[in-house]
């Protein structure tokens, strides 16, 4: 139990200093597009060894803004896993694009390269030019982005990265470079996002981070409004000078822009959090290390999602993979069990694909690998504030309920 209540699947972590850091905002001059901001943006660049990060209302938004920034619009089709969270295909749809789902692997729920080619024969057959692919880092391990990125490049496609659960995740290169995710060394835009369950929290919040300064002009007009402010770039250069001066309040609005941008309130937030990225990312290594371990004894029934080579992951997510055909519970019955236990577990995801609004639009889409992944994942409690003693429970727990033989978990914990 956390404080006497249910332990949830996920939750954030605050303490004094973040504390601080907000109220110093909240008896500053700035509440929003101040120096909170641009400070966080300059951490996270740094952070991600990344020159230019945008930071935004949220993940959705800054899924928004890539498609914008990327000129992707109703001419296009994107290609998306299906194993995500919605926002990242309804993004492309508020760009006025279509979706083309593709499938992922049974055993972690990544898209590989060979889901993405079998989408894009698919995308190919729709007569709109597949102009862009959002590889998703599910549950906080990296996609094949170095394989995928190099295939959507060949094709005249851009990549657009839903790290929204792995800012703190690294990944080696074929050439042995070790990079973060985030460096867009792949890809064109990383996306992360920075509600309270992810890896650091804002409240809300989130960023596109790029290494093309055109692209981040863009990423950032749109978050504006649509706004220019840059007098070099004036279309109207009559209205926008007197005397060969800048009209001091001429600004000009050139594109179909939003307000997404992030307040200095939860962008101190953020940053105070950031600082502490590399002690959460230590404590869920450490707590996924524990599951994995103990899970040991509930083998074949229950196992980790399967491990990608060449990722280091920050793990948003503690998934497992549940045999229910075998388990005498099925999986609302474990929830409800479990939950009346004091845990507390949750399905990531429902494939987007087979949401009412996604099949109405598009009809049956058969996407084999995704349904087996849906039909044995759960994701089992990972956040910081938690001990070893909290796996060992839910480990326990699970055992109990799935009829492995009481303390199953008992004879093999150390
Ligand atoms: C994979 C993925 N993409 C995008 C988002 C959207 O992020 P946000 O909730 O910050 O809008 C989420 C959030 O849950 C997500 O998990």
């Amino acid at each position: 139990m956390l404080n006497g209540l249910p332990l949830p699947y996920s939750r954030h972590a605050i303490d004094e200093d973040d504390i601080a850091a907000v109220t110093a905002v909240l008896r500053g001059d700035w509440l929003t597009t101040g120096p909170s901001v641009r400070s966080f943006e300059e951490a996270l660049a740094a952070q991600c060894e990344a020159p230019h990060a945008i930071s935004c209302s949220n993940g959705t938004a800054a899924l928004h803004l890539a498609n914008l920034a990327l000129g992707i619009g109703p001419d296009h089709s994107v290609i998306v896993p299906t194993m995500t969270f919605a926002a990242t295909a309804n993004a492309a749809r508020h760009a006025g694009a279509e979706v083309v789902f593709a499938d992922c692997d049974p055993t972690n729920g990544l898209m590989g390269l060979s889901q993405f080619e079998e989408a894009l024969a698919r995308a190919r057959k729709n007569g709109r030019q597949a102009a862009a692919v959002f590889p998703v880092d599910l549950a906080g391990q990296c996609v094949d982005i170095e394989a995928i990125a190099a295939r959507a490049h060949a094709e005249g496609m851009t990549v657009v990265e839903d790290s929204c659960h792995a800012l703190g995740t690294r990944y080696r290169r074929e050439d042995g470079s070790w990079h973060p995710v985030g460096a867009c060394i792949d890809s064109d835009i990383t996306v992360f996002s920075f509600h309270p369950v992810k890896t650091i929290a804002a409240g809300e919040g989130g960023a596109a981070l790029t290494r093309n300064p055109d692209i981040a002009r863009r990423l950032a007009q749109f978050r504006n409004h649509g706004v220019n402010r840059d007098a070099d770039q004036f279309k109207d250069k009559e209205a926008g000078f007197d005397h060969a001066e800048v009209n001091p309040w001429y600004y000009e609005m050139t594109d179909l822009g939003l307000n997404y941008r992030l307040s200095d309130i939860n962008a101190a937030l953020a940053h105070s959090q950031l600082k502490k990225l590399g002690h959460f990312v230590d404590t869920r290594r450490r707590l996924a290390a524990r599951y994995d371990y103990l899970l040991g004894a509930l083998s074949p029934m229950v196992q980790p999602i399967a491990r990608r080579q060449n990722c280091v992951a920050s793990w948003h997510l503690y998934s497992v993979r549940i045999d229910f055909a075998a388990s005498p519970l099925s999986r609302g019955q474990l929830m409800r069990a479990l939950e009346a236990q004091g845990i507390r577990s949750q399905v990531h995801y429902i494939p987007v694909h087979r949401h009412p609004y996604y099949r109405d639009r598009y009809g049956e889409t058969a996407l084999p690998g995704a349904e087996t992944y849906y039909r044995n994942t759960l994701s089992l409690p990972l956040f910081v504030g938690m001990d070893e003693q909290d796996v060992d429970r839910v480990v326990e727990t699970l055992g109990d309920l799935l009829g492995m033989g009481a303390g199953a978990m008992r004879r093999v914990a150390p």
